[in-house]
């Protein structure tokens, strides 16, 4: 192998080696694409992260330096030297495609085996294996791409926020456990054996306190930790942008993040954003759209029919009305073309979220045809296809059971029949504040109230008289920011005196010595002059990954977990070595095969 040298500096990235620079001499450095002998010529593509560049070997030129060509395998790191010269076969798909270089000084900095998959754009090679070898995954033009993007827009957030005044704070990642909804990774301490800290399921807590400190405007791109179920758009660790403000209300933070996102849009997507989004309240979500994170991108609205099939014969209708359920439909216009068969599995998508069926009809060239229309009556049959609009070429989907269940279902089969009818668009941009959520979810399985965002947010001013009395009626000062049915963002503004966090608590069940002992210094700190305040924190790998039309998050994270929360490279987490584990006073109770 050669010796990289002081004067081996690179002069030009491969991908930048055009026209322009014909007859100059450069210096480019980088992993051999592939290396192609036609007998006294040879040819190797060199790769680095701006793209390809062509160099080329003449046995007639330099015997040495074409000898040493000829050993060149995939993934070989070289350092070429030479002339910027007009090639003779243009290659039009590539920006360097018109010229190569002449080759007069070559070095093999790094050779390599033959690698488990092939280092191209867009590879098909099974997840898995792409992940145990991140690194070479890495080296993917695409995967170059988008974490290169994900670097521009972490720049552009923090020139946004920093252009308006937003102060960078760090928080610290030890600290202790506080309920937000996950489960805590926990840290065990060797100081203090038998005590943990948790890692922040986010900044919440520390946040408020700066506003207590006066830092006014407070922004930070801040690693979060959640033991949680892991989906398509869920890390184990994940990074938000966590922004506070004091003296505020909702209608400031949605304007100082619509000012961000547009920003985000001009700078990045090069596209002008039309602000300020729609708003929609959570109940309104939930009618229209069966869900609190509404794709807005297409119809196929929530109607509810309830009041036609109150009285019918039909008792799976009825029956759910009578059991304080409901009748809800959707028209998924141009679904009449679905299959029995997809209207099956559409069946067992809703059977997923609990429902225990679902009724279809459809009107296909005029004629009808429907799974319960034979059991109501033509007067109402005509009611809900009136109320449903019902046209030539529609389906409608009926729910009847629970109302979670009716929304649950119904929101997940628009989503799935607008995906399966190709009509949604990774390029179309559909944002949308919800607000005015619930402040409390009520748990049936523990018979208690939860913090719906967390139990810092504020109740709506004209709901807290129903807190004591009827705490599932009381409204949040909550807002998610929800982009083509993702929750890109939530926040809300937050409870800023003693009276109020406590009363929050104690609805919470947390027990005035225990939220002593466990929020403590934060209703210590209420009493030295706190000031209004409320913020937001987006998930920046959820806002990465659609802004580049991808569909997983891992797409746009370096390292990321796999489903089970390992990391196939690594092989974490693993087994503490057992010296380890008694400095920190910690038996293993079960373990894990190997
Ligand atoms: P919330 O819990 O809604 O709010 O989180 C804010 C945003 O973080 C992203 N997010 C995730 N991204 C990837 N993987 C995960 N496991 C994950 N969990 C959440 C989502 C989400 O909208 N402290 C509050 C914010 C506030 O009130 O200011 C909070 O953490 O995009």
């Amino acid at each position: 192998m050669d010796i990289f040298e002081k004067n081996d500096k690179r002069t030009n990235y491969c991908g930048t080696v055009t026209k322009e620079l014909l007859g100059k001499r450069v210096c480019v450095l980088g992993w051999a694409q592939k290396q192609r002998d036609l007998g006294s010529l040879i040819f190797i593509d060199l790769r680095d992260r701006s793209g390809i560049v062509q160099l080329a070997f003449d046995e007639n030129t330099d015997r040495k330096i074409f000898d040493k060509a000829f050993t060149v395998r995939a993934e070989f790191v070289l350092c070429a030297k030479g002339i910027v010269r007009e090639r003779a076969t243009v290659n039009k798909n590539i920006p360097t495609g018109d010229v190569e270089i002449a080759v007069d000084e070559f070095k093999i900095l790094g050779k390599a085996q033959t690698p488990p998959f092939e280092i191209v754009e867009n590879s098909d090679v099974k997840a898995d294996l792409r992940l145990k070898h991140r690194y070479l995954d890495l080296r993917r033009p695409d995967m170059q791409r988008n974490i290169i993007a994900r670097s521009k827009i972490v720049n552009l957030t923090r020139n946004y926020f920093n252009e308006n005044g937003f102060i960078d704070i760090e928080t610290p990642n030890l600290i202790r456990p506080t309920p937000e909804g996950a489960r805590d990774y926990l840290v065990p301490s060797r100081v203090h054996n038998g005590k943990f800290y948790a890692l922040p399921q986010s900044p919440q807590i520390y946040k408020q306190l700066l506003m207590y400190s006066g830092f006014d405007r407070y922004i930070q791109i801040a690693r979060c930790f959640r033991d949680e179920d892991l989906r398509a758009d869920r890390q184990p660790e994940f990074t938000q942008i966590d922004m506070e403000i004091s003296f505020t209300d909702e209608d400031e933070i949605i304007a100082i993040n619509e000012g961000y996102i547009k920003y985000i849009f001009k700078n990045f997507m090069k596209q002008d954003l039309k602000t300020p989004f729609e708003r929609i309240t959570w109940r309104d979500a939930m009618d229209r759209f069966g869900s609190d994170k509404p794709d807005m991108r297409f119809g196929f609205e929530l109607k509810e029919l309830s009041d036609i099939v109150k009285n019918t014969e039909f008792k799976v209708f009825a029956g759910a009305i009578e059991n304080g359920g409901s009748v809800r439909a959707i028209n998924v216009k141009g679904g009449a073309k679905f299959s029995r068969k997809e209207i099956d599995s559409l069946t067992e998508v809703a059977k997923t979220y609990k429902a225990k069926g679902m009724a279809w009809l459809k009107m296909s060239n005029g004629e009808i045809s429907s799974s319960y229309a034979k059991f109501l009556t033509d007067a109402e049959n005509k009611a809900i296809n009136e109320k449903m609009e019902l046209c030539d070429g529609d389906l409608l989907l009926v729910i009847a059971d629970k109302n979670k269940v009716v929304f649950d279902s119904l929101g997940a089969l628009r989503c799935e029949c607008a995906k399966r009818l190709g009509i949604l668009k990774n390029d179309e941009f559909k944002f949308v504040w919800v607000t005015e959520f619930p402040l409390f979810e009520y748990s049936e399985e523990d018979g208690r109230y939860y913090a719906m965002h967390h139990p810092f947010t504020a109740p709506m001013d004209e709901d807290y008289g129903f807190i004591d009395t009827d705490p599932g009626k009381v409204r949040a000062r909550a807002y998610d920011i929800v982009l083509n049915g993702t929750e890109l963002g939530g926040g809300s503004i937050r409870i800023h005196t003693t009276e109020m966090q406590e009363h929050m608590f104690s609805i919470l069940g947390i027990g005035k010595e225990d939220a002593q002992e466990k929020f403590g210094f934060l209703l210590e700190a209420f009493k030295y002059g706190v000031p209004p305040h409320g913020g937001l924190a987006y998930g920046l790998d959820r806002l990465v990954t659609l802004l580049l039309g991808l569909e997983d998050i891992r797409d746009v994270i370096a390292f990321p977990k796999v489903q089970n929360a390992s990391e196939l490279m690594s092989k974490c987490p693993s087994f503490a070595n057992p010296d380890d584990l008694k400095e920190l006073g910690i038996a293993v109770i079960n373990t894990e095969e190997e």
